[in-house]
């Protein structure tokens, strides 16, 4: 069918033409804004899901209605290789900035950048483009301490925004990769403007791991926030999530071959994307048929296989990779990190660095004790359709 009317959206962040199966995730963020705003008390909520489930997409949605709720807004995906700190001054400091504006709250938003100054020069923060022109107040934000310095910080640019009635939300993806030190300076800071019922939120993603970071860093972390599962879609989400954008377009899926898509992604949001795609340019005409979809998934897969599975997987070094792969020939998983150990024939201790390395990547976890996992669905199949060799 016309592949310019393809309505599906595979890509990492793309926004899905119907995103299904969220309203219980939606509403409670929704709910939380709100009394936030109003000085009640509700938790900062982390997403919790493995790649490809929609994260991202819900963090974008969230703050779509944080803005709506009132809530200027900051967005930050915490990468690999840079500090949470420079990370947060750029955007912290156009909250200021646009708080600094509105009369009510301009003495406040200056208070808070000269905290966000002296939080700047003491963590070395490049500043470039967003320097600026008030003085440091000696004392505030400037410890060098980062769980001190940023509650200092939190708590200013929330006192800055209630004066403009407003509110503001801080939305940070991949949290996975903050380190410990960061991860408990933003526990310690969201506490701290909790306790002074600020309206200041966070809303969290990353994988299912931070849970458990964070309860090492802090173990009030637990109480602190909510953890809302992001997982496969159910049946009916799953169902609709490929047959309503088929319908928007006036077409049509037949039932067997909804159900073929739902069994062969499981329900997994990116996956769905992928199959819906290939079935939508596979087809010849509506309605869409359950053949359409068995040649469909070939390409779908390929596509998966070469794309979203690959760049993962390009990530490893030969010795991660032994390891992974040892891993998908136990079968499907969680396993046992100790079997994983037998099957390479290496004594555990010497591969825990190992293991240890490629959850850094974030490429598997540990979703209990002793055990392991993939972060990314169907990891295993990939693995042994093209590189478990046959003995
Ligand atoms: N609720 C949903 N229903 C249907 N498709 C979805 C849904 N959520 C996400 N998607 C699709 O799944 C893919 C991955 O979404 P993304 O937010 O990048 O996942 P994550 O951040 O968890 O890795 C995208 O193609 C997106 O369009
Ligand atoms: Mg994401």
């Amino acid at each position: 069918m016309d592949p310019i009317r393809n309505p599906f959206a595979p890509g990492a962040g793309s926004q899905p033409p119907e995103l299904a199966g969220r309203d219980e995730i939606i509403r409670e963020a929704e709910i939380a804004l709100k009394r936030i705003l109003q000085g009640r008390h509700d938790r900062s909520q982390i997403l919790l899901g493995l790649r490809g489930t929609g994260k991202t997409v819900l963090l974008n949605k969230i703050e779509r209605l944080a803005e709506e709720a009132g809530y200027l807004t900051s967005f930050i995906e915490a990468p690999e290789d840079k500090s949470l700190a420079e990370l947060l001054y750029p955007r912290i400091h156009q909250v200021l900035r646009k708080l600094s504006i509105v009369e009510n709250a301009k003495e406040k938003a200056y208070s808070a950048m000269r905290a966000l100054r002296g939080f700047a020069s003491v963590f070395k923060i490049e500043v470039g483009d967003f320097s600026l022109s008030v003085d440091p107040e000696a004392g505030t934000a400037d410890s060098g301490n980062l769980e001190f310095d940023l509650s200092d910080l939190f708590v200013r640019v929330g006192e800055a925004a209630k004066s403009a009635d407003k509110g503001w939300a801080l939305l940070i993806d991949e949290m996975q990769y903050l380190n410990e030190k960061e991860l408990a300076a933003l526990i310690v800071a969201i506490h701290r403007v909790n306790q002074k019922q600020l309206p200041v939120i966070m809303f969290g993603a990353g994988l299912p791991q931070i849970a458990a970071l964070s309860g090492d860093a802090k173990s009030y972390a637990e109480r602190l926030f909510k953890y809302p599962p992001v997982g496969a879609l159910d049946q009916e989400a799953a169902v609709s999530a490929i047959k309503e954008p088929i319908s928007e377009e006036g077409e049509h899926i037949e039932s067997d071959a909804l159900d073929l898509i739902v069994e062969r992604t499981e329900g997994y949001p990116y996956f769905l994307q992928e199959w819906g795609y290939q079935a939508w340019n596979t087809a010849d005409q509506s309605p869409i048929s359950r053949h359409d979809v068995e040649r469909a998934s070939e390409t779908a897969l390929k596509r998966l296989d070469d794309g979203f599975f690959k760049v993962r997987f390009d990530r490893l070094t030969p010795k991660e990779r032994e390891y992974v792969i040892a891993m998908a020939e136990l079968g499907t998983g969680p396993y046992r990190s100790s079997d994983v150990a037998d099957h390479l024939g290496e004594p555990p201790s010497k591969l825990g660095p190992r293991r240890a390395q490629i959850i850094n990547k974030g490429m598997i976890y540990s979703p209990e004790y002793g055990d392991i996992a993939f972060t990314v669905p169907m990891f295993d199949d990939f693995l042994r359709r093209t590189m478990v060799k046959p003995s």
